[in-house]
């Protein structure tokens, strides 16, 4: 990571909380209050157009010294839109007027992040195939970015053929050279094959919906790690605890939401901390994955 810069007077931490949803997620505000930002400017139904007045707002206030004292936050449920403004708030910037923005809808980034970590604790991803299971959420495409970041060969599973697709369209936008096919995992025997030769499953579906039932995981041969997101029973790995971190099970690592969601608490404070030690970070998946490497590696 960079090093910090040095502000000219010490000001308040002000977060501008910029939220695709209607009412900005009281979780994103817990966790900036918890990470010691002092003020907290909060909306929510924020549309690109609407960016450029906020933006205005944080960089024409406090002189280009003190501007590491004011960041922004993008968030909402929707990491499309998530992506969109935070395009647009890069787009308002120009030469040393800015503030450091990170983005982390719906979590993506963060969880994303923690989890494929978690894998990594495990294997070598660049020599490892791994089973993305509902794969097309907002936490699911950013562990699809951050696999392929990391070489890994990946299957994007799904109910829906076509919306694993699209997410396999989006990887290879961002690393065209990475090996990303959609499966569709809607029976058990469909989900014996993508296991077939997988080292690595991450499920990353809804609350309380069981992907992986255990006498399907128990064929997969190859199987070292599963990483399950899904907090709310059932599990989304049968027999993995929601609590596992890095419990070996059948000679197999799980790690369940709870135990991966400890991770992800790290990184987002931390990586909320890093916002106002300089004005110009940008803290998207790449960013927020390599934080989240810094972190655990020095608490390993
Ligand atoms: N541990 C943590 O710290 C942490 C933090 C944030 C989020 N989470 C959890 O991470 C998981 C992923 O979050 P998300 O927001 O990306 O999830 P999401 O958008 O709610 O769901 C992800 C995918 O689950 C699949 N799905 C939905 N209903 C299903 C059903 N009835 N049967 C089978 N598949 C179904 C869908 O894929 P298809 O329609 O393509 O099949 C959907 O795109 C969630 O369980 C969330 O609670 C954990």
């Amino acid at each position: 990571m960079t090093t910090p810069q040095k502000s000219s007077t010490v000001r308040p931490r002000v977060l501008l909380q910029l939220d695709s949803d209607q009412h900005p997620s009281v979780f994103d505000a817990v966790v900036a209050v918890d990470s010691k930002v002092d003020h907290l400017l909060r909306h929510g139904s924020v549309s690109p157009d609407q960016v450029q007045e906020m933006v205005h707002g944080t960089i024409f206030t406090r002189g280009p010294k003190e501007l590491m004292n004011t960041a922004i936050f993008v968030g909402g449920s929707d990491v499309v839109q998530g992506e969109a403004l935070l395009q647009a708030v890069q787009q308002t910037f120009f030469g040393p007027m800015r503030v450091s923005v990170m983005m982390d809808s719906n979590g993506s980034n963060t969880t994303a992040a923690a989890a494929v970590l978690a894998a990594e604790r495990h294997v070598n991803l660049g020599d490892s195939r791994v089973a993305l299971l509902a794969g097309t959420g907002p936490v699911g495409r950013r562990v699809a970015w951050l696999l392929a970041s990391q070489g890994a060969e990946i299957q994007v599973g799904s109910r829906s053929l076509r919306r694993a697709q699209e997410v396999c369209e989006s990887v290879r936008l961002r690393f065209p050279d990475c090996v990303v096919l959609p499966v569709e995992t809607g029976t058990n025997d469909a989900l014996v094959q993508v296991l077939d030769e997988s080292a690595v499953v991450i499920a990353a579906g809804s609350p309380a919906i069981r992907l992986l039932p255990e006498s399907v995981r128990l064929q997969a041969k190859q199987l070292q790690v599963v990483v399950d997101l899904n907090a709310v029973p059932p599990q989304g790995i049968e027999g993995v605890d929601v609590m596992d971190q890095g419990v070996e099970r059948d000679g197999i690592a799980c790690y369940g939401a709870i135990g991966v969601g400890a991770y992800k608490m790290k990184i987002h404070k931390i990586a909320i901390g890093r916002l106002f030690e300089r004005n110009d970070l940008v803290l998207d998946a790449e960013e927020i994955y390599a934080l989240g490497a810094e972190i655990l590696s020095s608490n390993a």
